[in-house]
């Protein structure tokens, strides 16, 4: 049996090479072909690696786990790690644009196609899904996570964790999901990444650990720990975090690994030298050391002095065998490495198109006033932005694998669909941002925009005499693809001044301008909302982005995305999320305009510029005859709430049909409203569908204050519409 073979193994292991199977190397001098003669080749033959990572391509992996299996002493197989976020190769749109599909299966695919191509390279584990709930837009890192909401967030960490794990894990084309980052790491002290994080426990049990504990009841393999510090205490150190939480109250019985060099870094946050801090580590509940290497330098010498004990290092030894059996690397330690199906399974035309109907259904149309859009495929069309002719920035952030240079540009990608029915022309129109030494840092890993080194009276003037061929103008501006993404905190959200001159200039023209907006975050652009009538975003749409945006702009997909994060109207809104609380004085009127001595700005309303949940579609929806099936709900029964939804437009489309509850009496204060249900429908033009929600007690526990998970008694408000913002309500009372 599994256990049986695990603690014979384990028997059979020195202390040191234990201590090895904790150790999670970066592959180093590895990745340049010389395997056999680097110092990571010495360590693994030396039994002290456990796994490497970031390592691409199946030959150059199946020859560092030959050294593995072939030259350390217990031949144990190492886990080959990466950070493949949004896909492989195949690059799928950024996960702030997954999320704003809203459609899970679609969602789970993309999973199991990055797993399924992985998987076909070498690699057995991926270090996602990141499900850090954020409200905060600065931090860079908004880009890759499923947005503001709990609920949300928890059904997109299972769909994640079930498409790259799928039913068995040891099949050859499914690897470990790594849930991370544990925990909280979406709230940092002004949107700066990294920085402190301080809630209350209450805040952190309803609002931001359900998307990690959806992750571990769906059966995630293994957790990664966050940078940020919780309670005072690093969470890499954190024993109520690893232990406590992770493990007695949730269960979770794989393993946990560092971010990066979490352990080593618990040094600069005051806690003590890289002895004493790998130590607090260990007693807190990591396994696994990526990068420090202090367990590999350090836990010996503490096993001696008393600080842990074998018994702590054999249990984590254990946990980091198991995942290796789990995946049946003892029984073929070469099973993700597959030289035949490397050939066939990766960045295939099946998996292309699938990620090019994702990409299409992440985009969120936020503005169609004039009804410009869809576009006609006939006449001509200036492409004209500094993201209009980009292929290196369309895969968006951590996209470790991808094809960048076989990434599909816009001009590209429309030039190709249109073929001879319009024609395309293209214009930069403007650099990234005005400062060189600012582009260069949104343009890490050679990403580059190509700096143009005319001025910007030249960029512009011709662009405007690109312009004045064309009957309509698409606008591609926004940021890069690196101004969002690990380190890329911004504190001022706007779209960048010189593209935005690029854009006044282009609606001077009067023509017909449609802004196609690349972002990695919610963005404060009131200014183009008054000014531009026609806007969609499109995120970083994955290594498809000209077909996909193309296929959206003229018609021949419906968008369908809806908001999974606030966008602000101004950085001092911030953090702002729908689900807030009421407050003792709310305002009395919905706009959120100024009410003295009320909860609000003297400078600015309270609403949102856009809500979560929001997004147009080219057809338009209408709800009416919200219904609930009982007004009393009894502790083991069930309601249902329905609503029915027209499509009143002139094309078929899809409507993300959302639901709501507010809880109205609590014995704490209760979130003004909450999404609790939604369902994607595709409804035909013309067509009426009556969309039914169930609602169990289940559906209204909430974590109290003193922790526990329970249903109050009471009055709950039901809305069901189509974003956030919907008041059309009906009441029902769970009576006990
Ligand atoms: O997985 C990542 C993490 O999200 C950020 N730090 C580095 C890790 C490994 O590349």
């Amino acid at each position: 049996s599994k256990s049986e073979f695990i603690e014979d193994l384990l028997s059979k292991m020195t202390l040191d090479e234990k201590i090895g199977q904790l150790n999670l190397p970066t592959s180093g001098d590895i990745t340049t072909g010389q395997a056999n003669s680097s110092n990571v080749a010495k360590n693994i033959e030396e039994g002290k690696v456990g796994g490497l990572f970031n390592i691409k391509s199946a030959s150059k992996i199946r020859e560092v786990q030959k050294i593995a299996v072939e030259k350390s002493r217990l031949k144990i197989p190492l886990l080959f790690g990466m950070d493949v976020i949004h896909g492989y190769e195949t690059t799928f749109p950024i996960p702030l644009g997954l999320s704003s599909t809203w459609n899970m299966p679609l969602i789970e695919r993309s999973a199991q196609i990055a797993a399924k191509e992985a998987s076909a390279d070498g690699i057995n584990w991926t270090f996602s899904p990141m499900v850090d709930i954020s409200r905060d837009p600065r931090w860079g890192r908004v880009s890759e996570g499923s947005g503001e909401d709990a609920y949300l967030g928890s059904q997109i960490a299972k769909a994640m964790v079930n498409g790259y794990q799928g039913k068995d894990l040891s099949l050859n084309n499914t690897i470990l999901a790594c849930v991370k980052h544990f925990a909280l790491y979406g709230a940092p002290e002004a949107g700066r990444d990294y920085n402190t994080v301080d809630m209350s426990h209450i805040r952190m049990y309803n609002e931001y650990f359900p998307p990690y504990k959806a992750a571990v009841d769906a059966g995630v393999g293994s957790v990664m720990a966050s940078f940020n510090e919780i309670d005072g205490i690093p969470a890499t150190g954190s024993k109520w975090l690893m232990t406590d939480v992770l493990r007695k109250q949730w269960k979770f019985n794989g393993f946990v690994v560092t971010d990066y060099t979490g352990i080593p870094e618990m040094t600069d946050h005051g806690m003590g030298d890289l002895q004493t801090v790998s130590a607090l580590a260990l007693n807190a509940g990591i396994e696994m050391d990526m990068v420090g290497e202090g367990f590999l330098s350090t836990l010996k010498k503490s096993v001696n002095e008393g600080k842990v004990t074998v018994q702590q290092i054999d249990n984590a030894t254990r946990l980091i065998l198991n995942a290796k059996y789990d995946l049946g690397l003892f029984e073929d330690p070469y099973r993700y490495c597959d030289l035949k199906r490397n050939k066939t399974d990766i960045f295939t035309q099946a998996h292309r198109s699938e990620a090019r109907k994702t990409a299409a259904e992440s985009f969120v149309l936020l503005k169609n006033e004039k009804g410009i859009l869809p576009l006609k495929k006939s006449g001509t069309i200036a492409v004209i932005g500094p993201l209009g002719n980009n292929s290196l920035n369309m895969p968006g952030t951590w996209s470790v694998a991808t094809k960048h240079e076989s990434a599909v540009s816009l001009t590209k990608g429309m030039q190709e669909i249109l073929g001879k029915s319009a024609k395309v022309i293209y214009a930069k129109g403007s650099n990234l941002v005005a400062d060189a030494a600012y582009e260069e840092r949104a343009t890490m890993f050679g990403k580059t925009l190509n700096r143009d080194n005319r001025t910007k009276e030249e960029l512009l003037n011709e662009a405007l005499q690109v312009a004045a061929q064309a009957d309509v103008i698409v606008a591609a501006i926004g940021e890069s693809s690196e101004m969002s993404g690990e380190s890329s905190s911004r504190t001022e959200l706007g779209i960048p001044d010189v593209q935005k001159e690029l854009l006044d200039a282009l609606l001077k023209t009067g023509k017909p301008v449609v802004l196609v907006l690349f972002t990695g975050r919610p963005l404060v652009m009131v200014e183009e909302n008054q000014k531009v009538s026609t806007i969609l975003n499109v995120w970083f749409p994955g290594t498809e982005a000209g077909y996909a945006i193309t296929d959206v702009l003229f018609g021949d997909e419906n968008p369908s995305g809806k908001l999974t994060a606030t966008f602000p109207r101004s950085v001092g809104q911030i953090p702002i999320f729908y689900n807030h609380k009421n407050t003792g004085r709310p305002l009395g009127n919905k706009e959120g305009k100024f009410e003295k001595f009320k909860t609000t700005y003297i400078d600015e309303r309270n609403e949102p510029l856009y809500p979560f949940g929001y997004g147009l579609s080219y057809t338009s929806f209408s709800y009416s005859n919200l219904k609930i099936s009982n007004s009393k709900l009894n502790p083991n029964g069930k309601i249902i709430a329905s609503v029915e939804v027209t499509n009143t437009g002139n094309y078929d489309g899809k409507e993300v049909v959302q639901l709501y509850i507010r809880d109205l009496v609590g014995s704490v204060t209760r979130p003004v409203k909450e999404l609790k249900g939604f369902q994607k429908i595709l409804l035909k033009k013309g067509e009426k569908q009556t969309v039914s929600f169930e609602i169990t007690e289940e559906d209204l526990k909430f974590y109290n204050s003193d922790l526990e998970f329970v249903a109050e008694p009471g009055q709950f408000d039901v809305f069901i519409g189509t974003n956030s913002d919907t008041t059309e309500k009906v009441q029902f009372e769970l009576v006990k």
